[in-house]
C-alpha cells in the first residue's frame, strides 16, 4: 500500500495580502518547509503539490533547490482550495490504487511533525479516515451579521480542524465525487467524507501547527522559530 501526500499551495493569500505559501520562514519559503516534513518521514512515498498556474515553474525550481525527492508531480490549482484538492485527488485516481492512503495538507501550515504524519497515517488505515484537530477553548457565540450576539454555542465537543487530513484514496475519491456533483461547498476534506458516513478519527494537533493566514500569524511563526533555537543551543 502507498501513502501519497497532496500539498494544497495554490491559494491567492487575499486575506494575508498576497501568495504565504512562497514568502520566506527562516530563510525557506513556507510551502518548502510543509514538502521538507514530507520528505523527512518514512511513512510517506511521493507528494502532489497543487500551486497557482502562473507558479508551475517557480515551484520545479525550488523542488530541485531544495533536493525534494519525493515531489513527483505539480499540478496546477483551481479557484476554490476544494477544486485544488479535487485536481490532485483526480490525478491519483487514475493513476493508483484505490487502498492507498491520501494525506491532504495545507501548505499554508509550515510546522507539521513526522510524529503527527505517522499517528494519523495508523489510525486512518484502521477506521479509513483521521484528521489532526484541536479542542477550542475560546467562548463560542452566533452573531449576526450587523455584529449582535444572538446565542451561545456550547463548546463541549468542538474541536477546530488542522491538516493533515488522512483517508483511503477510494473514500475521498467517492466524497469529492459527490460533493462535485451535488454542489457541494466544503472547507476542508473531512467536511466532504462525512457524508459518506465514514467514521473518521480525531487526533489532537499540536499548538504550534498553526495555519499562517495574515501577516500577524507569520510574525507569530518567525518568534516561534527563535525561541525554537534558542532552546536548541541552552540544550
Ligand atoms: N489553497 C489552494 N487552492 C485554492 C485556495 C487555497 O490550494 N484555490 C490552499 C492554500 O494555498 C493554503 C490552503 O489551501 O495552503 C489553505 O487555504 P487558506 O489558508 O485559505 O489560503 P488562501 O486561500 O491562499 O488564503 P485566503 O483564503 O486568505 O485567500
Ligand atoms: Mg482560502
Amino acid at each position: 500500500m502507498t501513502v501519497h501526500a497532496i500539498v494544497l499551495a495554490a491559494g491567492s493569500g487575499r486575506r494575508f495580502g498576497g501568495k504565504k505559501q512562497f514568502l520566506e520562514l527562516a530563510g525557506k519559503p513556507i510551502l518548502v518547509h510543509s514538502l521538507v516534513s514530507f520528505q523527512e518521514t518514512d511513512c510517506v512515498n511521493d507528494v502532489i503539490c497543487v500551486v497557482p498556474k502562473e507558479d508551475l515553474i517557480l515551484t520545479e525550481g525550488l523542488i530541485s533547490e531544495y533536493r525534494l525527492s519525493k515531489v513527483n508531480k505539480v499540478l496546477s490549482g483551481g479557484k476554490t482550495r476544494q477544486d485544488s484538492a479535487a485536481a490532485a485527488i483526480d490525478y491519483l485516481e487514475n493513476k493508483q490504487s484505490p487502498n492507498d492512503i491520501v494525506l491532504v495538507h495545507d501548505a499554508a501550515r509550515p510546522f507539521l511533525s513526522t510524529d503527527l504524519i505517522s499517528i494519523l497515517i495508523q489510525q486512518a488505515k484502521m477506521c479509513g479516515g483521521a484528521v489532526a484537530g484541536r479542542r477550542v477553548t475560546d467562548s463560542l457565540k452566533t452573531v449576526s451579521k450587523k455584529g449582535v450576539l444572538q446565542n451561545s454555542v456550547p463548546r463541549e465537543g468542538i474541536w477546530a480542524m488542522q491538516t493533515p487530513q488522512v483517508f483511503r484514496l477510494s473514500i475521498l475519491a467517492e466524497a469529492y465525487r459527490r460533493g462535485t456533483s451535488d454542489h457541494f461547498i466544503a472547507s476542508d476534506d473531512a467536511m466532504m467524507v462525512e457524508r459518506l458516513g465514514v467514521q473518521i478519527t480525531c487526533i489532537e494537533g499540536p499548538p504550534e501547527n498553526i495555519k499562517i493566514t495574515d501577516t500577524l500569524d507569520l510574525r507569530w511563526a518567525e518568534y516561534y522559530l527563535k525561541r525554537q533555537a534558542i532552546e536548541e543551543v541552552g540544550s
